[in-house]
Order: C-alpha cells, then structure tokens, then sequence
C-alpha cells in the first residue's frame, strides 16, 4: 500500500478515541493528508451495522456477532481503507481486525484458529502496519466508563460487561503485543490525556519517518 495503516485499540474507557483525534491533528499540523475512521461503523453500511450490534435489546448469539462484526470489516476495508491508502492516505483507525481477537476469542470464548479464519476472510489479509493499545487496568477504564455515563453517554451492549469479560480482553492485548512486538506497541495511559498524546507521539513519527525514508508515501 502507498500509505500506512495505523490503528488504536483498547479495552472500553481506555481513552483510545480521544488519542486517535489528538494524532490525527498532529498529523495534519504536518501537512498529512489523513483519513479517519472506526469499526464497527466506518461506512454508511457499518454505520447501521453499529447501530445492530452495540443497541440490539435482543440477545445477540455470539456467532451472529462474531459474523456482524466481520461483515462491517469486509465493507470498510473494500469501500474505504483500502481505497484512501491508495491514494496516499495515512489511515486511522478506531479498532480493527485485533478488536475481534480480544472481544469475540478471549472475550467470547471462540478458539483462536476460528477467528483468525473469520478475521483473515474479511480482511483478505489486509493487517495494519502498526497497532496502538491504549492500555489501562480494568478499574480505571471502569471508572472512565461510568462518568461516561453520567455526562449522558449510555454505555454499549459490550460496555455493560461485566469486569471479568474487559479483564479476559485486555489479557488479549497484551499477549496480542507480546507476541508481534513490531507491529503492535502498548501505551500506558495511567496519566494525563497529554502525557499519553506525547507517548503516542513518540512512537509515530518515528515509524512515519521510516516509512517515508523507504519512500511508501
Ligand atoms: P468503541 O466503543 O470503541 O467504538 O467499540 C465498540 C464496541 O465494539 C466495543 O465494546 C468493542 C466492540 N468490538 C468487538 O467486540 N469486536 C470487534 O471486532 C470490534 C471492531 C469492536
């Protein structure tokens, strides 16, 4: 691809949303041309799709959420992420295919070879060049989501789980970047939002400028 793909990750409450502005505005300070986006939701398609999966008031089978998430991820990455790093785009992205190995396999319990088979389906192999975990201990992304809550923001189906299932995702996240420590690198985000900007910062620029020595962009 012609331009990198970055994406953010993290358990609900990390703060990862709030990260992935602050870098794309650095980015554009820099005269980066860069496209924003999330999952699920990252298209008009998706949008509805987010919508399904995160405010059903019906039971979801796991399956059935398993399938919708990769759904939303095979449009977005045809319709959207592969078109904009073709031309040039650096792309950010809110979650991606690690979303669903932490979520739907250590969250749900499906084995590590299904979804990888379900991941790479809808992806057709395309993985990000570099992955952020926003990592922060289940209590105080607890305590984030809650005042959340109270500022008017009602939490999601998979927000409302309860502690053991976000402990079960971020164990994932961090064996995620244990095991492929090139690619995904851990922020601690413990302090203030413009501590963790400049730490995100710090391992940024420096894979940009990689990248562009090797003139992809
Ligand atoms: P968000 O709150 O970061 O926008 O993410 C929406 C929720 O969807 C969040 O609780 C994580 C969940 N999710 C999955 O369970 N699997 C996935 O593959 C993705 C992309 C998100």
């Amino acid at each position: 691809m012609v331009a990198p793909f970055i994406t953010f990750e993290g358990i609900d409450g990390c703060g990862k949303s709030t990260q992935l502005r602050l870098l794309a505005s650095a980015l554009r300070l820099r005269g980066m041309e860069v496209c924003v986006t999330r999952e699920p939701g990252g298209t008009p398609l998706g949008a509805r799709l987010r919508e399904v999966l995160l405010e059903a008031d019906e039971q979801v089978d796991p399956l059935a959420e398993l399938l919708l998430f990769a759904a939303d991820r095979a449009q977005h990455v045809r319709a959207l992420v592969q078109p904009a790093l073709q031309s040039g785009r650096v792309v950010l992205s809110d979650r991606y295919a690690d979303a669903t190995v932490a979520y739907q396999g250590a969250g749900r319990g499906f084995s590590a070879a299904f979804v990888e088979e379900v991941v790479t389906l809808a992806t057709g192999g395309l993985m990000p060049d570099l992955t952020l975990v926003i990592d922060l201990p289940v209590a105080e992304s607890r305590a984030r989501a809650q005042r959340r809550r109270r500022n008017g923001l009602e939490l999601d189906r998979l927000d409302a789980e309860d502690t053991t299932f976000h402990e079960r995702v971020r164990e994932a996240y961090l064996q995620l970047a244990a095991r492929e420590p090139e690619r995904i690198r851990l922020i601690d985000a413990a302090g203030a939002v413009e501590e963790t900007h400049a730490r995100v910062l710090e391992i940024v620029i420096p894979f940009l400028e990689v990248w562009s020595s090797e003139s992809k962009i």
